[in-house]
């Protein structure tokens, strides 16, 4: 049997896969997780219980602590999501995304060689590719332009997973996926942001023309590719997950306007982000070709989904859009009024 080393499992994508992870298959799963404002251990509520399931709460760039779960716990497998991972976050400081992104990544590669894990599975973004211009799509070949403190952190490291595979022969796999929207997203990112906003009657600041587009995919259907790409992606390749959901933000906003019955007079919008990518498109016909993989999950039927789950869950969003979340709010939105 294998006992998957999740890193990152308390946050947004991680969550949700341990959960599919312990559904769907009879892997073991360890949760690492330093529990940073993203982190969150009422995102795993419920899993306490269950003999294949452990968390250990720890920091990636602490090679002490990294070395000590690995020892502890021997997992055969790592399912790396482990990152800082707001774009808006690295405009303002990258200190955090180098140190977690680059360092924390090197830290467990080396670790995971150490202990001869079997695989080591690398979450990244299609963001390393840079923006497209209005039309074409991401393929793996496509080259590594990333134009954020965020997607250059995660190019990265993903060159450092390249380089763990080439020099010293690890089984190591990097898959890119795009935007993922769906239940237990912190609400920082444009869906739940966009719908926190709305339930509260709150102005939506959308950036520019809102024109930008991205490539949506839910959570549930990304986490269906990570388990594929671990069980049958050949070591040392790259793959494209994407949702063949192509919105441009306006389109996005207006949506969930209509879903939580609100008029077009709460969009503002706002300062533009600096370095703001246009436009994202993921080509995954490798995942479909090679894996048999394609996403299942319509935009729209996802996106009401979701809208949904926030409003079952206003404790839970309430509960982390107070604190430290309200400084941040303040501090990158009250500049671009
Ligand atoms: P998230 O911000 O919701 O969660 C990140 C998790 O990592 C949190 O639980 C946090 O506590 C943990 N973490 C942060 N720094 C750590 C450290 N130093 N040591 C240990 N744990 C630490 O992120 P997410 O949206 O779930 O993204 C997960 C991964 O998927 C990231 O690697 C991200 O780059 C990648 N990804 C995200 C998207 C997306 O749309 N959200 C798309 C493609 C790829
Ligand atoms: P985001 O969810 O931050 O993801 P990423 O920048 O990693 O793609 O943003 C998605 C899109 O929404 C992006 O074009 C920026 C835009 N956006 C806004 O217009 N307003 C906002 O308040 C946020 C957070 C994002």
């Amino acid at each position: 049997m294998s006992k998957l080393l999740v890193t990152g499992g308390a946050g947004f994508i991680g969550s949700n896969f341990v959960r599919l992870a312990l559904t769907r298959t009879r892997h073991e799963v360890v949760v690492f997780d330093a529990l940073t404002y993203a982190g969150n251990l009422e995102n795993l509520a419920g899993l306490e219980n269950d003999p294949r399931y452990a968390f250990v709460k720890g920091d990636i760039r602490d090679a002490a602590a990294v070395r000590a779960v690995f020892e502890a716990q021997r997992p055969t497998h790592v399912v790396h999501f482990a990152a800082e991972s707001h774009v808006d976050r690295s405009v303002m400081d990258a200190t955090a995304f180098v140190q977690t992104n680059v360092v924390g990544t090197q830290v467990l590669l080396d670790a995971g060689r150490a202990c001869g894990v079997e695989r080591f599975l690398h979450v990244s973004t299609d963001e390393v590719y840079g923006s497209l211009g209005p039309t074409g799509r991401f393929t793996e070949d496509s080259p590594l332009m990333p134009n954020s403190p965020y997607s250059a952190s995660k190019t990265g490291s993903d060159l450092l997973v390249r380089a763990a595979f080439h020099t010293h022969g690890m089984n190591a796999i990097v898959t890119r996926c795009s935007n993922n929207y769906g239940p237990y997203q912190f609400p920082e990112k444009l869906i739940p942001l966009m719908i926190a906003n709305a339930l509260e009657n709150k102005p939506l600041p959308v950036y520019g023309d809102g024109k930008n587009v991205r490539d949506w995919i839910h959570v549930q259907d990304h986490c269906e590719a990570l388990l594929v790409v671990l069980a049958g992606g050949r070591a040392g390749e790259v793959y494209n997950i994407g949702g063949d959901s192509e919105r441009e933000n306006l389109q996005v906003v207006r949506r969930i306007l209509a879903l939580a019955n609100r008029g077009e007079d709460l969009i503002r919008y706002v300062t533009d982000r600096p370095g703001h990518d246009r436009r994202y498109a993921i080509d995954s016909s490798r995942m479909r070709d090679e894996l048999g993989w394609r996403p299942s999950i319509r935009f729209e039927d996802g996106l009401a989904a979701t809208f949904r789950w926030y409003v079952e869950n206003r404790d839970w969003w309430e509960r982390v859009r107070s604190g430290a979340y309200r400084d941040y709010y303040e501090r990158w939105y009250g500049a671009r009024r």
